[in-house]
Order: C-alpha cells, then structure tokens, then sequence
C-alpha cells in the first residue's frame, strides 16, 4: 500500500527504521551497515531500504531537510506503514562552548519556534516534545559500552538554516547545547502515534567557534553515531 511519499509494501519495511535527512546517507547505511539491503522507494530520490542489523529487520528511509519535509515521512511510516521505533541520524550545529566538532549528542528534548507546532498546537505554545525515554536510556548506556563520550541534553529545532535573527545567546544561557531541523516534529508525531522515536546527530559545525567539519571528519564519527543508532534500535 503506497503513499504519495513512499512506494513500499507495508512488509517490505521493518518496525526499526533510522532516519537520515540525506538519501545518499540512507544509501550509504544500507550499503555499508545492513546485511542484504534492498530499495524499497526513491520517489523524489530519498530513498529507503530494508535489511537486517545483529539479524533484526532494519530500515533506513531519507526524510529530506526540515520539519514538514520529516513530518510526511514520519507520518506515513508511523500511520500506513507501523513503524514502531523511529531513530533520527543527523547532523547538528553546536552552539556551547563545551561541545566540539564531530561530538556525538543526544536529544531528551527539542525547543522549537517551528510555525508548524503553532498550527498543530494553536494556543498551547509550550508543548514539551521529548525523546521516548527507553530509546533514550539504551542510547546513553550503549554509549557508555562502546566507549563513546555523548552530550545529552535540549536542541533547538529551527525552521530556517540561515537566520540572523535568532537569540542564540538565550537559548545558550537556556541549556541548549545545539540547534537542528527535524526532532521537534518527529517527537511530536511519535507521541501522536503512541511510537518510540529519538534523535542522535553528529556536530558538524559550531556556531560559537566558528568552524565545520570537512568531508573526511564527517563520515568518521558519521559511523560512531550510525553504530550507535543500530545498537540500540535492534535491543526489545
Ligand atoms: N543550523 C541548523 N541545522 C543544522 C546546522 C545549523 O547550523 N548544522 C547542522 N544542521
């Protein structure tokens, strides 16, 4: 049963699915963490597979950039497809001193001024959206076993990549650590649907040091983080 999205068979994709904003990431995880990956849709080009992780059915579907691009993916492969434990892998701009490029981070919370939680929420301007707390709870303890040093902590989900006019030394002295595009709607549509769902991101640039990660960094810790999300999306 096909989306306008999506071009699958409900079983042709698993209940544990990680989501990349980029399909060439989708590919890459599938092609280089997944046994026997098969392409499931590439309608528009983000693209997504199935294959299995440790033997457990895995998918990997690209959710394109930004909060209405992740919330028809994530809608349609909660509601039509049932996904049931839903793993954002991405990239984040750091915005604390105490974080560095390529760190791994974890989102527990999201803040946003996304125009679209206005439209869902109207005059409830303060919904929390949160991480699912056993997703969240593995993902810090998975860390801890392999070694890998994690930030946990609030991210801003924005609506504009480039915007002078953010307050981003508020949201610093607020306990933000970073700021991204995607978890406040994907909290929000997991909690609709009843469903797991939790960010990871790798920093792939810092807004107060002013400086990106090149190429070669980013898939580095890009395989830390994607280890990380398979780990603990394939644990009951
Ligand atoms: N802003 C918004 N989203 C991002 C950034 C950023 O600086 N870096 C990675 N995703």
């Amino acid at each position: 049963m096909s989306t306008p999205h999506i071009a699958a068979e409900s079983s042709q994709i698993a209940e544990r699915i990680l989501l990349p904003g980029d399909p060439l990431r989708a590919k890459f995880i599938a092609e280089n963490f997944l046994e026997g990956a098969v392409e499931y849709t590439h309608i528009r080009n983000n693209l997504g597979y199935t294959g299995t992780y440790k033997g457990v059915p895995v998918s990997v579907q690209a959710t394109g950039m930004g909060m209405p691009s992740i919330s028809i993916y994530a809608h349609e492969l909660m509601k039509v497809f049932g996904c049931q434990k839903l793993i954002r892998v991405g990239t984040c701009g750091a915005m604390h001193e105490d974080l560095n490029l390529k760190d791994v981070l974890i989102a527990q919370a999201s803040t946003t001024d996304s125009g679209m939680m206005k439209s869902i929420f109207g005059p409830i301007m303060n919904y929390a959206p949160i991480a699912d707390f056993t997703l969240l709870r593995r993902a810090a303890e998975n860390a801890e076993k392999m070694n890998l040093p994690v930030k946990v902590g609030n991210v801003f989900s924005c609506d504009r990549f480039y915007d002078d006019d953010v307050d981003n030394d508020r949201l610093r002295k607020y306990g933000i650590l970073a700021v991204e595009m995607e978890s406040a709607a994907l909290y929000t549509i997991a909690a609709e649907f009843h469903r797991q769902a939790l960010s990871i991101f790798t920093v792939s640039d810092h807004l107060l040091k002013h400086q990106a990660c090149t190429a070669e960094e980013r898939q580095t810790t890009f395989t830390d983080m994607i280890e990380l999300a398979l780990a603990t999306i394939i644990e009951d």
